[in-house]
């Protein structure tokens, strides 16, 4: 494991630690596993549902190759995900670019992590200097989220996902990259470096539908909290470690219906048999309105409280505030 630089293999998970898949694939909303959210594949001869958990033994035989980044797709599974679910995935440079505009606006100046060049970018060498009143360990709490991440590209940039070129640890521009670059520039102590490590890992969120791409995404984490171990300590983290750094991942980087904010295909239209709702149909789906789904809304942890809460209670809280800062 640790090898892979773009096409995680999923049986080298397993061999590492056989719990370590276990943990990956886990939905913690549902404590069940993610789901397939496409109808792209067929194991074993037969045809996945898009409703179906993904499995252990779905994914480790043929050598880990049954779920592949979106370069390595297929042109006709490709083309049909654009299709099914809107799948375009942005090259590096623009995540980068973006990513510069929050920074730019955090920092309140430019080429902070690195310089644009047209179509690529050159990391800045020197140590980041922190503007008055804000330190590094500011930069490393604030909270990002990847809305419809994929396989997480404005996250972590292990390489470019539209074509698969890899991109080495000093050059990476994702979110918890950059959070990343602070942290091996001002930590020397093990210890401590996985204290902030963990805090960082902490505030990095993403939500997908696509049972697969959500799966690379968390792998993708994986891998980068492990490229980052290696590249400061010279040695491999320990499988402990990797699974305390897993459970994390899991919860931040879900699986959820952006648009209702739910589990993808969990509201229903009929009276569940085992339920004493009177809910017939779903009215959040019927009128639109993403506060009255009859689905599973999805739970994140709260770091801080250590309690789980609605996802949806996070953009309740952020619309009231916004509606707030109006009126002022
Ligand atoms: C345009 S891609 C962007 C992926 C990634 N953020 C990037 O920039 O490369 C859109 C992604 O949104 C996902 N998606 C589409 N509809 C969604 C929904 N309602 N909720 C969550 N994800 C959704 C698709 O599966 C796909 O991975």
């Amino acid at each position: 494991m640790f090898e892979e630089l773009v096409d995680i293999k999923e049986n080298n998970i397993f061999q590492f630690d056989y719990e370590l898949l276990t943990i990956l694939l886990k939905d913690m909303t549902t404590n069940k596993n993610i789901i397939w959210g496409t109808d792209n594949y067929i194991v074993e001869d037969v045809s996945i549902l898009p409703t179906d958990e993904i499995k252990i033994e779905q994914i480790i035989g043929y050598n880990g190759n049954v779920i592949k980044p979106r370069t390595k797709k297929s042109k006709i599974d490709q083309a049909k995900r654009v299709r099914d679910k809107a799948e375009v995935f942005t090259p590096a440079w623009i995540c980068n670019k973006q990513n510069n505009l929050i920074d730019n606006v955090w920092f309140s100046k430019e080429n902070v992590f690195n310089v644009e060049k047209k179509t690529t970018w050159k990391p800045t060498k020197e140590k980041i200097v922190f503007p008055k009143g804000k330190t590094w360990q500011d930069y490393v709490k604030e909270n990002r989220l990847e809305i419809a991440c994929g396989e997480a590209p404005y996250l972590v940039s292990r390489y470019d996902t539209t074509n698969g070129n890899v991109i080495p640890v000093m050059k990476r521009i994702g979110l918890l990259d950059r959070k990343m670059r602070i942290i091996n520039e001002n930590v020397i102590d093990e210890e401590e470096w996985l204290e902030w490590t963990i805090n960082a890992f902490k505030s990095i969120y993403g939500y997908e539908w696509q049972g697969d791409s959500l799966l690379i995404a968390r792998e993708n984490l994986l891998y980068t909290f492990s490229d980052n171990y290696i590249y400061k300590f010279k040695k491999k983290p320990s499988v402990d470690l990797v699974k305390q750094m897993a459970h994390i991942i899991v919860w931040n980087i879900f699986q959820m219906d952006g648009l209702k904010f739910v589990i993808p295909y969990s509201c229903y239209n009929k009276k569940k048999k085992s339920s004493k709702s009177l809910n017939q149909e779903c009215l959040g789906c019927k009128k639109n309105n993403y506060k009255n789904h009859n689905g599973t809304y999805v739970k994140i942890m709260n770091w801080e409280t250590n309690r789980r809460i609605k996802f949806i209670s996070v953009m309740n809280r952020r619309s009231k505030n916004a509606r707030q800062r109006k009126k002022i």
